[in-house]
């Protein structure tokens, strides 16, 4: 059971109970290269693998805001409840063999899919658990007046972030590049939240604009629903479940010990999912040749002891992004830390595509899969650049559908 929170960076520690362990108690504006991370006390809940088909309710025994929600006097059965209305509609995705990716790469292939996931994509899993943990402290009393929730992202996870806090009437601001594409600023806002277009302030100005605007309303009280685990921890949480989920589903079948390709952009997807997925499975990291700071920063990190000390030196802006798969195209992995120790825990490596095998991989999962966007297909450019270069094994692997094509 999730007993509290502990910095991978200055190791400060927090106990479940509290509310809004949002971010390390260290960090600031001037020091935000901190990371919290839920520690497990080992002790199995009996509840685990709760014979149900929703994933927050099957798993809650291992999952954060459920230890969160007992700490502070909930019963079972009330934060069955509140999964219930919360996360309601969220349901195992399949995970099944791909006909079309196995007959490619000559090897069992098995994609997790989640294209048909709440909001198309893997992202509401993050959101839903931030959401869980402020049903908690409302129903417990100490949450008493909804502050507006905050994003920045003009993709999968802004539209996730609609549909999770629409479904609570809870207000959210999402802040949004100039570039934004106008169709999806309208499917947007037909969930009724605020669009926050921002501008860079000038021609030398670093940084995402949309990003600082997103800082700079936490810093007014906003909260962070973001899907990037130094800006709220409790994305990581039930973002866990994908992993949770494929592991169960292989457990009994050929790739029950298959490596698993996952597309990294600011990597909260990959590090959730190899925390989730436990160590028997090897996780092989994917970014375009286009945006790969994290197979930059690996290397770097290789050759420093205790790496999470030396963030801003080993986690570099990539400069001027670029790849069909755009919504991988983060400057930052902002989740680097936490895939860098799931890569030391489980085994794995990194993997930069050619933006060759990145459309490669678009038109071949689209060719006899679920339809799914170049994002969402990305992890497959790493199975296909393996199988060129003679790197694949005989065995099973999987890989990770995790977005609908718009
Ligand atoms: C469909 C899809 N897949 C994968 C990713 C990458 O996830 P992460 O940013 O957590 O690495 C994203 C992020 O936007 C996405 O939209
Ligand atoms: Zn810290």
């Amino acid at each position: 059971m999730i007993v509290g929170l502990r910095c991978a960076v200055c190791f400060a520690e927090v106990d479940i109970g509290q509310p809004f362990t949002w971010t390390c108690p260290r960090a600031s504006t001037n020091d935000p290269h901190h990371l919290l991370q839920f520690v497990d006390d080992d002790v199995d809940t009996v509840l685990d693998l709760a014979d149900d088909p929703n994933p927050f309710v099957r798993y809650r025994g291992r999952s954060a805001w459920w230890a969160f929600a007992r700490a502070r006097g909930l019963s079972d059965e009330q934060s069955v409840h509140l999964a219930r209305s919360i996360a309601g509609e969220f349901e195992i995705t399949p995970c099944e063999i791909h006909d079309g990716l196995s007959a490619a790469a000559g090897i069992t292939v098995f994609a997790k899919n989640e294209t048909c996931g709440v909001g198309g994509s893997h992202k509401a899993r993050h959101l839903a658990g931030i959401m869980l943990h402020l049903a908690v402290a409302e129903q417990v009393g100490v949450l008493t007046k909804r502050a507006p929730l905050a994003i920045s992202s003009c993709g999968n996870a802004a539209l996730a972030a609609a549909v999770v806090a629409s479904g609570q009437s809870w207000p959210l601001d999402v802040f949004v590049p100039t570039w934004m594409d106008a169709a999806f600023g309208d499917a947007l806002r037909d969930f009724g939240v605020g669009i926050h277009r921002c501008e860079r302030a000038g021609d030398g100005d670093a940084g995402d604009p949309a990003m600082a605007a997103f800082t700079a309303a936490v810093a007014n009280g906003a909260i962070p629903f973001s899907v990037q685990g130094p800006a709220n921890a409790w994305c990581l949480d039930t973002g866990r479940s994908i992993g949770w989920e494929i592991e169960e589903q292989l457990a009994t079948t050929e790739a029950a010990l298959a490596p698993i390709y996952v597309q990294v952009g600011g990597g909260a997807l990959a590090s959730s999912l190899g925390r989730g997925v436990g160590p028997t499975h090897e996780i092989r990291v994917v970014q375009a040749e286009g945006c790969a700071p994290l197979d930059r920063a690996l290397h770097s990190a290789e050759r420093l002891v205790d790496p999470g000390r030396h963030w801003s030196q080993i986690m570099r802006p990539w400069d001027n992004p670029h790849s069909l798969a755009d919504g991988i195209l983060d400057d930052e992995t902002y989740d680097w830390l936490g895939i860098y120790e799931v890569m030391k825990l489980n085994g794995g490596r990194s993997i930069v595509a050619s933006e060759a095998d990145i459309e490669r991989a678009y038109d071949l999962v689209n060719a006899t899969g679920p339809a799914t966007s170049a994002t969402g297909a990305a992890g497959v450019a790493g199975l296909l650049s393996d199988s060129d270069a003679g790197r694949l094994e005989s065995g099973p692997v999987v890989v990770v559908l995790s977005g609908v094509a718009r």
